[in-house]
């Protein structure tokens, strides 16, 4: 007999009362009870383990209201012949019927086996079958690439992971599907984990992160799609039978897709009402997510590693744990969703160390003050000004090292330019100290010039193959973090520099896409750069627990929940212009929480769009996030600081709100040409309505929206950045007829206000 059955081992913990994971022996069913949500899958008459269903619990269901795992759900199907493949596998493999999209596909380069007489081996057997063999509960599971900063986070009450173990039946290849249960939020972390337990390397072709399966019909999908200085762009369009995919090819996340959806039943959706499942990836380098209708109406996501370029060899005993997928499902439309994101992003991923301020500082970034031109005089001067208006944390950006004086030269040597700072940094780092503010400094890690000290000494470090070109973007080289010298390099250069000058904050760049990716890793270069890269942020941080980390990569090329482990902050768009950054800002609320949005308020004549907009349009945008400022303050008059400055200690009374609130897009861009949005505290007594109107059709009143989630029979003040109140009304009123007075506000009109209870 070739199969080798092992009897399941069954673990559950006995230390959690209310168990939000359940298992029917008899059935062999599980149960995954979120607050709003379940999900359940059964192990089937062949050890297979099968989807049985996902989606929001009925209102009123109690502990004991679970699959019973007794009905079948099986479909006769008459067309068997060539729809083989419709079981919905909790992971879907390549091997045994399919055809369609899978989830993982495996080389084993022998059969473990005796061959039958007159059998010939066809090797290397591209095969796998996975069957039950146990589970156990498990508290905390880690998913693959889990900081290692060991920081806590908001919220760090332990949390049910079910490890269901599966295992091949010939070959010796086990796999562990993992679901981590965050209840409050309704989220579910998938990742998998695969074990060579044989002698002979595995290679692995294709590898996702879960297999997703959602209800027939579910196939509006909304995403973002982008390019540098125009991220976040909402898409809305409706799964064809076939494929769809998002990705990104690169060492970071990427600008022209971001690893997020929302989908629901076309029209049965909107911002606050109806089914929307979501998920996004813990992972910031090269990615996919396909979205696959079946000619059955069956959907399926699979969400992993991008298969452009991939390759997972595991070695004898050796295992691989890949990311998570952070997914779920709410009742309460695209709202909802991003709600439910934010809260878990907010209190399960930011680090939140004890030594780091409770909020996000009011930053000023030099960049598009001085670009490249940075020296001690400027840059003390534009500090004494920001520490003026009530800036708490100053970030000096490009141009500050070795001979960085424009994009040609520099990158890699990492010990501070002699022309542009003689005596060093420290006095520069010193004075911002002295005035009250955290110190802040730009870094480009990965990345070198041609022109460079470190190029000159290590022309091999970078990403390339030989006889190749190697082409430069930004007249910069990719290095090569396969290469252990090199990311000791770089840990060793941000370190000394950090407990040198005492910085407070990295904002932590990357400048171009990679290309011709020869590296000492081989095609393990794509997984290894970014494991690279999270453990110099993870070592840094675990050195400096008040160190905070901005991620940026040409604005918002590298934003995901894999780096929001490790960065505070991320820089959205390096489009500062205020209306378009009102849009960005809305597809960045799809996914992703305001508290780690960094958002400027730079020049009333934009550069890049060639666009004027006001003082109260600009901060009421940047407002809406982690605010900074980018002006150039050595160009405002005395009046412009006060006006900075009164903004700025707004913007410090609403903050709370605005970083931890709940986010309510009251009313999306597309719809009238305004962006209104509500952020309200957890108690309901404050909350900020934020209205900026970007196109007004003269003679039209645009709706004033209903406030959400205030407290029904409460009262409540409406102030202006002022202080003045300027409305006074009942929850029931504010939750009812909005706020009078922005309906027929022109274009560029625009305000933040400030409710509380009285
Ligand atoms: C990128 C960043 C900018 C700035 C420049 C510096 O474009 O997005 O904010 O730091 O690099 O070169």
């Amino acid at each position: 007999m070739r199969v080798k059955h092992e009897a399941p081992i069954v673990i559950t913990n006995k230390n959690v009362s209310n168990a939000m994971i359940h298992f029917n022996p008899t059935t062999q069913t599980f149960n995954l009870v979120l607050a709003t949500s379940f999900y359940a899958f059964q192990v089937d008459a062949q050890g297979r383990l099968v989807h049985l269903g996902w989606g929001p619990r009925p209102a009123g269901a109690g502990d004991a209201d679970l699959l019973s795992g007794q009905v079948s759900w099986e479909r006769t199907d008459t067309t068997a012949s060539f729809e083989t493949q419709t079981q919905p596998d909790e992971l879907l493999t390549f091997g045994d019927v399919t055809f369609h999209e899978v989830s993982l596909k495996v080389e084993f380069a022998s059969l473990p086996i005796p061959l039958a007489p007159g059998e010939v081996a066809h090797l290397p057997i591209r095969d796998v079958r996975l069957r039950y063999t146990g589970h156990e509960i498990a508290m905390n599971g880690q998913p693959g690439l889990a900081p290692s900063h060991g920081l806590p986070t908001a919220v760090d009450s332990p949390r049910e992971t079910l490890r269901v173990r599966l295992r091949d039946p010939v070959q010796p290849f086990a796999v562990t599907l993992c679901y981590r249960l965050t209840p409050e939020h309704d989220i579910i972390e998938r990742w998998c984990e695969l074990e060579n337990e044989g002698g002979a390397p595995i290679r692995v072709e294709l590898l996702n992160f879960a297999a997703l399966h959602l209800p027939r019909g579910v196939t509006e999908l909304t995403a973002v799609s982008g390019a540098w200085a125009r991220e976040f762009t909402t898409q809305r369009e409706r799964l064809r039978p076939g494929i769809c995919l998002l990705e990104h090819r690169t060492l970071q996340t990427g600008h022209s897709n971001n690893p997020f959806f929302l989908l629901n039943r076309p029209g049965q959706a909107w911002e606050e009402g109806g089914i929307v499942y979501f998920g996004a990836l813990a992972y910031s380098g090269a990615w996919r997510i396909a979205f696959e209708q079946l000619s059955t109406l069956d959907v399926r996501v699979h969400p992993g590693y991008s298969p452009f370029e991939f390759e997972l060899m595991l070695g004898a005993g050796e295992r691989h744990v890949t990311p998570a997928v952070v997914c779920g499902v709410s009742a309460e439309g695209w709202g909802g969703a991003s709600r439910r994101l934010h809260a878990f992003t907010r209190e399960r991923v930011l680090p939140r160390p004890a030594e780091m301020p409770r909020f996000r500082p009011v930053l000023y970034n030099s960049w598009e003050a001085t670009w490249f031109d940075v020296n001690h005089a400027g840059q003390a001067e534009l500090a004494r000004r920001a520490a003026a208006i009530g800036v708490e944390l100053f970030c000096v950006d490009d141009g500050w090292f070795g001979a960085r004086r424009n994009d040609r030269t520099g990158l890699g040597d990492w010990t501070v330019s002699p022309d542009a700072f003689p005596d060093g940094l420290r006095p520069l780092a010193d004075e911002v100290h002295r005035l009250g503010m955290q110190f802040g400094l730009w870094f480009e890690p990965e990345m070198i010039n041609a022109d460079s000290e470190l190029y000159r000494q290590h022309p091999d470090w970078v990403l390339y193959f030989p006889g190749r070109p190697r082409c430069e973007a930004r007249n910069q080289l990719v290095l090569d973090l396969g290469r252990p010298e090199v990311v000791a390099y770089l840990h060793a250069a941000l370190d000394r520099l950090v407990s040198e000058l005492g910085i407070d904050f990295i904002k932590w760049d990357m400048n171009r896409y990679a290309s011709e990716p020869g590296s000492a890793a081989g095609k393990a270069i794509w997984r290894v750069h970014v494991a690279a890269v999270y453990d110099i942020m993870d070592r840094l941080r675990r050195a400096q627990p008040g160190l905070a980390i901005q991620s940026c990569s040409g604005g918002g090329g590298r934003i995901d929940l894999g780096i929001l482990a490790r960065a505070d902050q991320v820089w959205v768009s390096d489009n500062t212009d205020a209306f378009e950054r009102m849009r960005i800002q809305e597809g960045f609320s799809l996914a992703y929480p305001a508290r780690a949005m960094e958002a400027w308020v730079t020049e009333a004549h934009n550069t890049l769009t060639d666009r004027h907009s006001r003082l109260n349009t600009r901060f009421d945008v940047a407002m809406r996030g982690a605010l900074g400022i980018g002006s150039n303050l050595t160009q405002l008059d005395a009046a412009e600081l006060a006006e900075y400055a009164a903004y700025i200690a707004f913007y410090k009374r609403i903050r709370p709100v605005v970083q931890e609130g709940a986010l309510y897009r009251l009313e999306r861009l597309e719809e009238f040409g305004a962006s209104v949005i509500e952020y309200v505290a957890r108690d309901g007594r404050e909350a900020v309505y934020s209205v900026v109107v970007h196109e007004h059709r003269v003679g039209e009143f645009r709706p004033a929206p209903a406030l959400r989630r205030l407290i029904v029979g409460g009262i409540y003040g409406v102030f202006d950045r002022s202080g003045v109140e300027i409305h006074r009304a009942t929850g029931y009123e504010l939750m009812t007829q909005g706020i009078p007075g922005d309906a027929a506000g022109g274009a560029g009109h625009s305000r933040t206000l400030y409710l509380e209870q009285v």
